[in-house]
C-alpha cells in the first residue's frame, strides 16, 4: 500500500496557496485564493465571514470533502492530496468530525441508533459499539433521550445528537459549519459550550465556521476572517 507522503511540520493543520475555483457555464468563482494556514494542535479556531466568503470551501477541502485545484492541505504532517480515495475516506471517519448546520440524522432510527450508524462505518459493532454510542449520547446530556426519534426531539437536541456522532470515534479535528445556524440564542449558545467542553476535555483541534462574532469570540482562541475566499490578516481574538 502506497502511504501518504510524511513531512514533518510544526502545525497540525498547514495550508500552503490553498485555493478552489468553481466554473458554472462560462463564469469562473474564486471560492477560495491563496490561503495559507497554520494551526496548532488543540486550538479551537473560528472562522467568520459574510455569505460567500468561502468559509464552507475552505472546512470542505480541511475534511477532504473536496479536492483543491492549486495548493495543498496538510494534517498531521500528511498531505491530502497524496491520498488515494480510500485513505481519504480512512482520513475522514478516523482523523475527522463533521457537525453541519442541519443535523443529517436518519429519522427512522433513534439518537443511540443514529450515533451507533457512525461507529458501523468504522468497523465497530456488537455490545463495544452500544456502549461508545451510549457514552457519547451521555456526554452530550442526552441519555435521557436515547431512545427518542429526531421527530421526538428539539432543534437544540437534535444537534447534540449530531455532535455525539460527530466525536464517538474520538476525532482529532472537529469541522462545524455553522453548527447553530438552526437554533435561537439560549440554544445557540448551550450548543456551543458544549463545543467548548468537547474542545478543552478532548484536546480536540477545532475549525468552526460561524456568523456571530460575539458567541466565536467567546470560545476560540482565534478568529480567522475571509473575504473573497482570501484570509485576512489576524488581529486575534478581542
Ligand atoms: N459547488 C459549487 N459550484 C459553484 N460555485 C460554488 C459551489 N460551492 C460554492 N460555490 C461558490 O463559492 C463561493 C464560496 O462559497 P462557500 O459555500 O464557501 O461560502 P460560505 O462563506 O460558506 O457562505 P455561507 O455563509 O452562505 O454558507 C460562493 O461564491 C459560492 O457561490
Ligand atoms: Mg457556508
Amino acid at each position: 500500500m502506497n502511504l501518504p507522503a510524511l513531512q514533518t511540520t510544526s502545525s497540525f493543520i498547514e495550508t500552503r496557496g490553498l485555493s478552489r475555483q468553481y466554473r458554472v457555464g462560462p463564469a469562473e468563482i474564486q471560492a477560495l485564493a491563496d490561503v495559507n494556514l497554520h494551526v496548532q494542535q488543540g486550538q479551537f479556531v473560528a472562522v467568520l465571514g459574510v455569505s460567500g466568503s468561502g468559509k464552507s470551501t475552505l472546512l470542505h477541502l480541511l475534511g477532504g470533502l473536496d479536492t483543491p485545484n492549486a495548493g495543498s492541505v496538510w494534517v498531521d504532517n500528511r498531505d491530502l492530496a497524496t491520498m488515494s480515495r480510500h485513505q481519504r475516506t480512512i482520513y475522514r471517519r478516523t482523523m475527522v468530525g463533521f457537525i453541519f448546520q442541519s443535523y443529517y440524522l436518519v429519522a427512522s432510527l433513534t439518537a443511540a441508533e443514529n450515533v451507533a450508524l457512525a461507529l458501523t462505518f468504522q468497523g465497530v459493532h456488537g455490545a463495544e459499539r452500544t456502549r461508545l454510542a451510549a457514552e457519547s449520547i451521555d456526554r452530550v446530556g442526552l441519555g435521557r433521550r436515547a431512545s427518542h426519534r429526531p421527530n421526538e426531539l428539539s432543534g437544540g437536541e437534535q444537534q447534540r445528537v449530531a455532535i455525539a456522532r460527530a466525536i464517538v470515534h474520538r476525532p482529532r479535528l472537529l469541522l462545524a459549519d455553522e453548527p447553530t445556524g438552526n437554533l435561537d440564542r439560549t440554544t445557540a449558545s448551550e450548543v456551543i459550550g458544549l463545543i467548548d467542553e468537547i474542545h478543552r476535555e478532548l484536546g480536540t483541534t477545532v475549525v468552526m465556521v460561524s456568523h456571530d462574532e460575539e458567541m466565536a469570540t467567546r470560545v476560540a482562541d482565534r478568529l480567522l476572517r475571509l473575504r473573497d475566499g482570501r484570509l485576512e490578516p489576524e488581529g486575534g481574538v478581542a
